[in-house]
C-alpha cells in the first residue's frame, strides 16, 4: 500500500485522528501475542442514490461481540457506538466510492498473553473496488497446511492469530502456482481457503461445509445461504470430502472483500469446464444488486452512510 492510497484519517480509540497518528505501543498484546479480534466490512457506493451503503453492519458488529468474547476482551463501547464511529468516519474521509472497512479491538499498552486491558480500538477504511478475481475467477489448491482446529485457535470468530494459519496455506499455494488455497480440517474434510468460504455444485446442488468444519462463521456465507434458499436453489450445509472438490461441476469462494470468486480449478484439475458457472453468475449477479441496493426485497441489510 502506497502513502497515497492511505485514508485521510482513522478512528483510534473513538477520536477521528490523522491516519498518520493512529499508533499503538510497541509492547501493545494485541501486537505481541494478536489478542486482537476484527472485522472487515463493505461499504458500496451507488451512484443513482448518491449514497455509500454499509453491507450488514449488525452481523460483523455481533460477531465482533462474539470474537471478543471468546478471547476476553472486554467490549470498548456499545455496538451502536462502534457503529456510529465507522458512519462518522466514512463521513469525514468523504467517501464516493467502494470502500473496505476495518475495525479492530485489542489489548493495548503493555502486558502478558492474559492481560485483560487496557482495551483499544481502531477502525479505518479505504477505497477498495471490486477485485479482478470476480470477474475471472481464479484456480485454487489444496493445502498441505491443515485448518487449526475449533480446540486450539477457534477459526469461527475473527482473531488476527488465526491468520498466521492462513498465511501459511497463502504462501505455500503461490509457491505452488496457484492463486489461492483450500484448508483441510484434522479429519480431512474440506474448510475453506484462507480469507473466504467455499461453495461446490454438484448434480444441481450447492454444498457448503458447515460451521463446525473449521471455518470463520461468515456472514457473506450467511447472506448466500439465504439467497440460494430465497432464490429456491438446492442447498446442502454438510461436510465436503477433498474428491468433491474435483466433482464439482462449479465452485465458488466467498467472503467480504473477495465478495464472490468463481473457482476454475481445484489443484489444476478443472471445475466443471474450467469457466465460471451459470449458477455462480447469476449468484453474483444478484449479490451486486443486494449489495448496492438495487434489490428492494434485501434493503433492510444496508446501512446508509450519508
Ligand atoms: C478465514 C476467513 N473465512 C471466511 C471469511 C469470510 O467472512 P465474511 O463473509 O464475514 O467476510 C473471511 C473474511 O472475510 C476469512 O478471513
Amino acid at each position: 500500500m502506497t502513502l497515497q492510497d492511505r485514508p485521510p484519517f482513522a478512528i483510534l480509540n473513538g477520536e477521528i485522528v490523522p491516519f498518520d497518528q493512529a499508533k499503538v505501543s510497541i509492547m501493545a498484546p494485541g501486537l505481541t501475542f494478536a489478542v486482537l479480534a476484527f472485522e472487515g466490512l463493505r461499504g458500496y457506493w451507488n451512484a443513482e442514490d448518491e449514497q455509500l451503503y454499509v453491507f450488514r453492519v449488525a452481523e460483523h458488529m455481533d460477531r465482533l461481540a462474539f470474537s471478543n468474547a471468546v478471547i476476553e476482551i472486554d467490549e470498548p463501547q456499545p455496538q451502536g457506538v462502534l457503529a456510529d464511529q465507522m458512519l462518522a468516519l466514512m463521513r469525514k474521509c468523504c467517501f464516493r466510492e467502494d470502500v473496505y472497512i476495518r475495525m479492530q479491538t485489542y489489548i493495548d499498552d503493555w502486558g502478558d498473553m492474559t492481560a485483560s486491558g487496557p482495551v483499544g480500538w481502531s477502525i479505518v477504511a479505504r477505497q477498495r473496488g471490486r477485485v479482478a478475481a470476480f470477474a475471472e475467477g481464479r484456480h485454487f489448491g489444496v493445502s498441505s497446511w491443515r485448518r487449526n482446529a475449533d480446540d486450539a485457535s477457534p477459526p469461527r470468530i475473527k482473531a488476527s492469530a488465526n491468520y498466521l494459519n492462513s498465511r501459511l496455506a497463502g504462501l505455500e499455494a503461490k509457491r505452488s502456482g496457484y492463486d489461492a488455497a483450500v484448508l483441510l480440517n484434522r479429519d480431512g474434510s474440506v474448510s475453506e481457503g484462507p480469507g473466504g468460504c467455499l461453495f461446490v455444485m454438484r448434480d444441481g446442488t450447492l454444498i457448503t461445509p458447515p460451521v463446525t468444519a473449521g471455518i470463520l462463521e461468515s456472514v457473506t456465507r450467511r447472506t448466500l445461504i439465504e439467497l440460494i434458499r430465497d432464490a429456491g436453489i438446492p442447498l446442502e450445509i454438510r461436510d465436503v470430502g477433498r474428491t468433491e472438490l474435483y466433482l464439482a461441476e462449479e465452485a465458488f469462494y466467498c467472503g467480504t472483500g473477495q465478495e464472490m470468486v468463481p473457482i476454475l480449478s481445484f489443484d489444476r484439475k478443472p471445475v466443471g469446464k474450467g469457466e465460471p458457472g451459470a449458477t455462480t453468475r447469476d449468484l453474483q449477479r444478484l449479490y451486486d444488486a443486494v449489495v448496492r441496493g438495487r434489490n428492494a426485497r434485501y434493503r433492510h441489510w444496508l446501512t446508509p452512510v450519508y
